[in-house]
């Protein structure tokens, strides 16, 4: 059955190819980025089922804005992809040289960007809909190894926390949340040393088995919330 999907932080990277994976399955997509980028623009042109909207999700009322063509078609939302994610220099530091503005500006995409749009979403998730967030080990508090990088890590412990009330809330609907370490991408965030690593993983190999996860997400407990894209569950 075709799907309807949401996808925060297409224009590039993990989101984009996200977007292409259900735009192959001729799912119906709703992809929302704060640039549009050249990608996103001619995959739209190759198809009719796939919307693209400027958004950032940093914003109450771009999220709003940029949402409304979904509330209006009044749909269940079958899946919520929030891949929107930024790593800003000053979050990546020790102690000593932690910027806090950059700490907050992360929280605020990271960690909010994913409640805002399931906030607007809500009428729109019921029985059977899933929010993948797109986490990171970094995230795990049970596995922190690292002496640094602290705006970051926090972010994505919020995003889990976020995720896991809301799993919470939405027991009674039947819906459900997944948070997925994508992998150590090649993309603009994973750097250049990702490009050269062969640790790091590709954004289209990384894409394609999360939407694999998402096609499977019946033979997955209901309590295992946190894992890779590769099927490693994670701690918390
Ligand atoms: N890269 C990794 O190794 C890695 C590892 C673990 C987890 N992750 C997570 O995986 C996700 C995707 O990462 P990626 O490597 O694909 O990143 P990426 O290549 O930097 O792409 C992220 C996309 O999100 C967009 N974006 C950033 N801030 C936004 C905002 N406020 N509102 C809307 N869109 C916004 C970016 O737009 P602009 O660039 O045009 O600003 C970009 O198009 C992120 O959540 C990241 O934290 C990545």
């Amino acid at each position: 059955m075709k799907k309807i999907v949401v996808v925060t932080g297409a224009g590039q990277g993990l989101g984009y190819h996200i977007v292409r994976c259900h735009a192959d399955l001729h799912d119906t997509v709703y992809a929302l980025d704060c640039n549009i980028t050249t990608e996103i623009e001619s995959l739209a042109k190759e198809y009719s089922s796939l919307k693209v909207y400027q958004c950032d999700v940093s914003s109450d009322k771009e999220v709003e804005e940029s949402l409304k063509d979904v509330l209006r078609e009044g749909k269940q939302v079958d899946v919520i992809y929030n891949v929107a994610g930024i790593a800003k220099a000053g979050g990546r530091a020790g102690i000593d040289k932690t910027n806090m503005d950059d700490c907050l500006e992360m929280y605020n995409v990271n960690a909010l960007g994913a409640l805002r749009v399931c906030r607007v979403l809500w009428p729109l998730i019921e029985k059977g809909s899933l929010v993948m967030n797109i986490s990171s080990e970094a995230g795990s508090i049970g596995a922190a190894r690292r002496s640094a990088m602290y705006g970051y890590c926090m972010s994505k412990a919020a995003m889990n926390m976020g995720s896991k009330i809301l799993s919470n809330q939405l027991w009674e609907k039947d819906a459900r949340v997944m948070c997925i370490y994508p992998g150590w991408l090649k993309t603009k965030m994973g750097g250049p040393e990702a490009l050269r690593s062969s640790k790091s993983v590709l954004p289209e190999e990384s894409a394609k088995n999360i939407v694999e996860i998402v096609g499977n997400i019946d033979s997955i407990p209901r309590d295992q919330m946190f894992m890779s894209h590769i099927g490693d569950i994670l701690p918390w």
